[in-house]
């Protein structure tokens, strides 16, 4: 039996609700791969101030070090808004990400196809069809061309959530490569003072060294290379210095990777592209703050930020893997989040975080069928779908897993 240590961190709002489903769906997937996860729950952000007094406690930070793996709900909520700056839930979450030295975020989007009644057993049958095969031929270059379907599969049925056209948003399958612990997140000088002429003001500095932009630049190459060729780099080299610095040296890193074709986009272009037509896109590589908003914006056009997750490493040590979603404080505690972000945040965790790659796929798959089966959270609900909530959702989840197994 393999075994892994896990760290949960479900954080505030409802990060411990899909952290609680996450946590039965990464048993069970465990169960039936034979893999034995010993969890570490630890408190962070709001919670771990309430708690603690700090956002990050050494505990929470060494405890995550020790770990194969890092499993994040979200954090931050109102009650901890007007907190000085390192007594914020956010600053925690820096503090985590920087103290883990989890450069590259990677933040996948796809649309899932529209839900046709009449398509919806066959998905049903092929998705089980491939599991089947998964497991009886447990043969790797077979698991990851058969990955790779699954994950065409999943382009497939959530058009009618997402809010743009169904012939812009259909077949949308793009990767943001975001830098995570650089850039004016982390830049100094920072802070809050005084102009010359006594008035306060507030200021961040953009900043990257070579080394940051060369290291995330060949994990977005390396990344292109593996999906279909096409790097984007975003930035804002008209105005900004960092950015112009950062397209030298993205320029200078493509050098080594002749067979990716290299574009660059302004992000006030990117934005609007984004939204007009989203299918150009295949791996976009940006800075932290700029990836961070074109991130939920790619979200949309999927249908719903509850779906997207993401995977955060570095070049050594655990990854750190959580929804792009924030503690969504509006609905916290009503068990209506949806919870496939973070359990598609676990299946990363699998198969970036341990190269457990059967396993991650079961979970797609799984989530996959459910779908399919048309349960739906209310962000993601239209018309005939049956309306769930973040608990019943996992369930279903469960259950998709479990009828995967086959009789061999
Ligand atoms: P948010 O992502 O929490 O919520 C934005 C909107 O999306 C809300 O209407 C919310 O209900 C909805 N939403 C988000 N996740 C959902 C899910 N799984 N299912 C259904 N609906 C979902 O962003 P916000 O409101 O700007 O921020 C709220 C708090 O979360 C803030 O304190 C912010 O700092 C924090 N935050 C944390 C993280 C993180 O932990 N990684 C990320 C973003 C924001
Ligand atoms: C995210 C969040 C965080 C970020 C905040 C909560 C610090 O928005 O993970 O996308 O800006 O990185
Ligand atoms: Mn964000």
């Amino acid at each position: 039996k393999r075994r892994y240590t896990i760290t949960l961190l479900p954080g505030d709002g409802i990060g411990p609700e899909v952290i609680s489903v996450a946590k039965n769906v990464l048993n069970l997937t465990g169960s039936l791969e034979g893999i034995e996860f010993g969890f570490k729950e630890m408190p962070m952000g709001g919670a771990a101030l309430d708690l603690t007094g700090v956002p990050l406690p050494e505990e929470t930070l060494s405890t995550a070090k020790q770990s194969d793996a890092v499993l994040l709900g979200a954090i931050g909520g109102y009650k901890w808004d007007k907190n000085e700056k390192h007594l914020k839930p956010e600053t925690g979450l820096l503090q985590l990400r920087e103290g883990l030295k989890v450069f590259a975020n990677l933040r996948p989007a796809s649309v899932l196809p529209q839900d046709v009644s009449g398509l919806n057993s066959i998905f049903h049958c092929i998705t089980r069809a491939h599991v089947v095969l998964v497991i009886v031929l447990r043969y790797k270059p077979l698991v990851e061309f058969i990955s790779t379907f699954s994950l065409t599969y999943f382009r497939m049925t959530l058009v009618d959530a997402s809010t743009l056209k169904k012939e812009v948003a259909e077949g949308v399958d793009l990767m943001v490569v975001r830098e995570l612990t650089g850039g004016i997140y982390f830049g100094k000088p920072r802070g809050f003072g005084m102009n010359e002429n006594g008035e306060e003001i507030g200021f961040n500095t953009e900043i990257y060294a070579t080394y940051e932009i060369d290291r995330i630049a060949r994990v977005a190459f390396e990344t292109a290379r593996k999906r279909r060729g096409k790097l984007c780099s975003v930035d804002k080299a008209n105005v900004l210095e960092a950015s112009m610095f950062w397209r030298k040296r993205v320029m200078a890193i493509a050098l080594e990777y002749p067979d990716v074709e290299l574009t660059h986009m302004y992000v006030d272009n990117a934005a609007m592209q984004l939204v007009r037509n989203p299918k150009q896109f295949d791996t976009i590589v940006t800075n932290n703050i700029f990836g961070d908003i074109l991130s939920d914006e790619a979200s949309m056009i999927t249908g719903s930020i509850g779906m997207l997750p993401s995977a955060s490493l570095g070049e050594a040590g655990p990854g750190l893997f959580e929804p792009i979603h924030g503690s969504a404080p509006d609905i916290a505690g009503k068990d209506k989040a949806n919870p496939l972000a973070t359990i598609l945040s676990a299946a990363m965790l699998l198969k970036y975080g341990l190269g457990e790659e059967e396993a991650a796929l079961r979970i797609e798959t799984a989530v996959l069928d459910t779908l399919t089966r048309g349960f739906r959270t209310g962000d993601i609900y239209s018309g005939e779908n049956k309306l769930v909530g973040c608990k019943e959702m996992g369930d279903e989840v469960l259950k998709s897993i479990e009828t995967e197994v086959p009789a061999t």
